[in-house]
């Protein structure tokens, strides 16, 4: 699907997290509560991101992306 981020349009996974394509591209965001071996627990909000058409901020750990986001 295609998402863009930081106004770059990219092909990612269906799967992927906002934080995961962070990941991918080189895009470093702080987490403290997350961990890769774990299902995303959310609660710190270190990782907080805007997402563009959204109110507030969004956990980049939790949030998966959706085709356009
Ligand atoms: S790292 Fe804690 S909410 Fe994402």
């Amino acid at each position: 699907m295609e998402v863009v981020l930081n106004g770059k349009t990219i092909e990612a996974p269906e799967d992927f997290t906002i934080l995961d394509l962070a990941k991918r591209e080189g895009i470093k965001i702080p987490t403290l509560c997350h961990d890769e071996e774990l299902k995303p627990y959310g609660s710190c909000w270190v990782c907080a991101v805007k997402v563009e058409g959204r109110r507030g901020f969004v956990t980049s750990c939790g949030t998966k992306l959706t085709p356009g986001m």
